[in-house]
């Protein structure tokens, strides 16, 4: 069992941080910048391709040297390097955690258990690759002969939100001889929109489950499998039009797919952490194997950054910090990731898993309550500028303080008149009026009317940081999922849970595998068998259900 240590907020690290909150409360972006004429350029770092300029923070050069103070004294450097070393950091599974294995180069040894896991790493990536490009080819067909034409990932959370995002983010690089869709929900409208235009004959389903057991999974699979067959007629099509992408053979063996088509990877690899695993089949399939290891690039590089660069000019520590400092210490609930890129339009979706599913903890790795101070804010967000015109009035004038992460690049993969300079005035312009806003005496100055100046005097002093890299190409993806991943990683150390556990999702699952047997039993569920709330929701969902 772990030793518990130094609760978090009786560390010297955090009581000094407090204190300097205290002491430079008030201290306002603009007053920060008039001071300081060179924070835009000192305020920033570089790595894996990414620039990252955190200027726009509320911070100082002190609440920076605090926090990477902090960062030391909670031991996040030798974290960091049991985990890259394959110790079991997930104490409550007690289970290694290498999702960096999976993008180690062939020369590396990475030892869990005594045993070197990069070779299996990379076989699975040399069979991966071969089965892609057989398919992007046409090589590998149908059970009737004719190449394949759609490709449907059938998983949920890491087994949809990685390969999804990441398909959604490489479509320029993508071939659009295929057709990809994604599955997850066990609401059937999903399945069967997604297939709806499709022909089976010319559809491959990649079933994606780490356990091979998750209901909507396992669900959504059967009714693919009979969409199949009611179309082909011969269970032997299964062979030709399913593969599997899991850690367990023998459960995949069970559903009827031959272990010949399955791609497996590892309990060391967590589901939110897995895109980069064969749950990225259908990502290699559209990018193809080149393209796959072009991400696997971006990961690694950061991963090295990571591992090598200062603390004060690391990337995904200073990402991790800042993202304590406005939780901690100024009291931000929510933090919002806010894309100026329509490619990444689902990666808030996928950052609210990575972050919000490992640091979403309310007891420490000792099992101690944590009650007084707060873990994973709430993530959320939109591609802006889409966002500039549903929900960007909150951060600008409402009473919650939202830090926000804007996304930008240099170059777009569709260059098209005026449109990317638009999109990147929008989002520099996002940034400088969350910072500086527009005084009174602003408002004034222009011919206001006294009565409608408050209403237009926004506040500033919103804290964001801008990470822009020169184009979205598979290895930025990388980089930019990798600056998370670990940010997510130095946050958790921190705070000092157990990242890479997810406990919080077992009990809807246990709850529901009851409710659906009193859903479909003939009897009426026992008197008493649940609260009167969900009593009468279930009486009055069977008298209608039809
Ligand atoms: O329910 C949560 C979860 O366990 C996630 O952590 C995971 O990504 C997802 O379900 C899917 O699990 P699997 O890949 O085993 O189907």
């Amino acid at each position: 069992m772990p030793i518990e240590r130094t609760p978090l907020t009786r560390t010297p690290a955090w009581a000094n941080l407090a204190a300097h909150r205290d002491a430079s409360r008030g201290a306002h972006l603009r007053e920060l910048f008039a001071a300081d004429p060179a924070r835009g350029e000192r305020l920033v770092a570089e790595g894996a391709g990414l620039y990252l300029d955190y200027s726009k923070q509320r911070v100082t050069d002190e609440t920076m040297r605090l926090l990477v103070r902090l960062a030391e004294e909670r031991g996040v450097v030798a974290r960091r390097e049991a985990m890259f070393a394959g110790e079991k950091i997930n104490v409550t599974e007690r289970r290694a955690v290498l999702h960096v294995a999976l993008r180690a180069p062939r020369t590396e040894r990475i030892l869990v258990d005594g045993k070197d896991v990069v070779p299996e790493v990379h076989a699975v990536l040399d069979r991966m690759s071969d089965f892609a490009e057989r398919v992007r080819s046409g090589a590998w067909t149908g059970f009737t002969g004719r190449r394949i034409r759609a490709v449907v990932n059938v998983g949920i959370g890491g087994s949809d939100l990685g390969p999804m995002m990441a398909y959604e983010a490489l479509r320029h690089h993508a071939t659009r001889e295929l057709a990809f869709r994604f599955v997850s929900n066990v609401d059937g409208t999903d399945l069967v929109e997604a297939t709806r235009d499709l022909d089976p004959a010319e559809t491959l389903f990649i079933v994606s489950s780490k356990t091979f057991t998750t209901i909507e999974t396992m669900t959504n699979a059967a009714s693919a499998r009979a969409w199949l067959l009611a179309a082909l007629k011969d269970e032997r099509a299964v062979a030709r039009h399913f593969v599997a992408v899991s850690t367990n053979e023998a459960q995949v063996r069970r559903f009827g797919i031959d272990p010949a088509n399955m791609f497996g990877f590892w309990d060391w690899v967590g589901g939110r952490y897995s895109m980069d695993s064969a749950i990225g089949l259908s990502t290699m399939i559209a990018v193809g194997s080149e393209g796959f290891r072009e991400l696997l690039a971006g990961f690694r590089a950061m991963d090295e950054h990571f591992r090598t660069a200062p603390l004060d000019r690391n990337l995904p520590v200073l990402v991790g910090l800042l993202g304590i400092w406005n939780t901690d210490f100024l009291g931000a609930a929510t933090a919002a990731i806010l894309p100026y890129d329509q490619y990444l339009r689902r990666f808030p979706a996928y950052l609210q898993q990575l972050a919000m599913e490992s640091n979403g903890k309310r007891v420490t790795l000792a099992g101690a309550s944590i009650t007084d101070y707060a873990t994973s804010p709430i993530w959320w967000g939109e591609p802006g500028t889409n966002g500039q015109h549903s929900f960007y009035q909150l951060l600008h004038q409402g009473t919650h303080l939202v830090p926000c992460d804007l996304v930008g690049f240099c170059r777009s993969a569709n260059p098209l008149g005026r449109h990317h300079d638009l999109l990147v005035a929008n989002l520099l312009a996002q940034g400088e009026a969350l910072a500086f806003g527009k005084t009174a005496a602003e408002v004034r100055a222009e011919g206001t009317p006294e009565w409608l100046v408050p209403h237009r005097t926004f506040p500033g002093n919103r804290p964001t940081s801008t990470i822009f890299a020169d184009e979205l190409r598979p290895a930025t993806l990388g980089a930019l999922v990798a600056l998370y991943e670990h940010a997510v990683f130095t946050q958790g150390v921190i705070w000092g849970v157990d990242s890479f556990d997810q406990w919080g999702v077992e009990l809807g699952k246990v709850l529901a595998t009851r409710l659906v047997a009193e859903i479909e039993a003939a009897a009426e569920p026992a008197a008493g068998a649940h609260d009167s709330s969900t009593s009468a929701l279930l009486r009055r969902y069977r008298a209608r259900r039809g």
